[in-house]
């Protein structure tokens, strides 16, 4: 495997790093390729509670998918590009929780792979987008359907149709990133949350994450009966025997992860 994507482990948190610096961390195939392999074996991991994912360099967290790689391409060659299983759906129905660290442009296929991860923690330098109506498209890789449930359909309609760039700040604002920190410190920050995260237990992480991920496919009648059903299976884990006895006996208690 060529090193078009970095991983690393600290603790329980793996972190994938995308590492074309020189091409602004575009998204070609190779590197939807390797990301699908790497995050394919940390799904099995056990040692691996949370993933963080960013971009190699100081400019670009990732400017969107290689646009080199549209030239020439016939409407069969681009349906075969995007077949399943695509990064941006591995991620949001992943078994762990997946961080986006955006380290800077955030832009196209970048921005949607951001919307595909749990929870987006931006530098104070990054920048936000969704460019493709300057190149005669629209964003494929989820962003007309995940922009607007997570910004809402006028700030999404207003960002996909101006191919408009903006700063942290304002995606903040908006809700396109959750947290901003000054850039020198997103790595701590973030992993400081992410090990939080890691440290609780992987089934309870997995199951919280499937009820909200539930949300956006399902009404809310019908989405909360889901959670009360998988708020009771929790009942049947040795991780809630433990949480409820360890809270009760005033100790911290040791997951298992079943
Ligand atoms: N696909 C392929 N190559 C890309 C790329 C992308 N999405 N984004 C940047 N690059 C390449 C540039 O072509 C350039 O390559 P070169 O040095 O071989 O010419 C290199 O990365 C550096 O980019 P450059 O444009 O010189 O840097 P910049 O700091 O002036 O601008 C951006 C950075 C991100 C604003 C600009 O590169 C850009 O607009 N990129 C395209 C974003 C986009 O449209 N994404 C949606 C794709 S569907």
């Amino acid at each position: 495997m060529s090193e078009v994507v970095l991983c690393e482990q600290s603790g329980r948190v793996a972190i994938l790093t995308i590492n074309r610096p020189e091409k602004m961390n575009a998204l070609s195939e190779p590197v939807r390729a390797e990301m699908l392999a790497h995050l394919d074996r940390l799904a099995g991991d056990d040692g691996v509670g949370v993933v963080v994912i960013t971009g190699a360099g100081e400019k670009a967290f990732i400017a969107g998918a290689d646009i080199g790689e549209f030239e020439g391409r016939s409407p069969f060659d681009q349906r075969h590009a995007m077949r399943s299983p695509r990064v941006f759906d591995v991620m949001a129905t992943y078994p762990k929780p997946v961080i986006a660290m955006i380290n800077g442009y955030c832009l196209g296929g970048g921005c949607e792979l951001a919307l595909s991860c749990d929870i987006r923690i931006a530098s104070n330098k990054a920048s936000f987008g969704q460019p493709e109506v300057n190149l005669g498209l629209i964003p494929g890789g989820g962003g007309t359907q995940r922009m607007p449930r997570v910004v809402g359909t006028g700030q999404a309609m207003r960002l996909i149709l101006s191919g408009d760039r903006i700063a942290a700040d304002e995606a903040l604002r908006i809700g396109l990133t959750d947290l901003v920190f000054p850039h020198e410190e997103l790595r701590a920050r973030t992993f400081e949350l992410a090990e939080r995260i890691a440290s609780k237990s992987p089934l309870t992480l997995k199951v919280a994450k499937e009820a909200m991920r539930a949300s956006e496919r399902m009404g809310v009648e019908e989405g909360l009966l889901y959670e009360r059903d998988l708020f009771c299976l929790c009942f049947a884990s040795q991780d809630k025997r433990e949480g409820v006895a360890a809270f009760l006996e005033k100790r911290a208690a040791t997951w298992q992860g079943r």
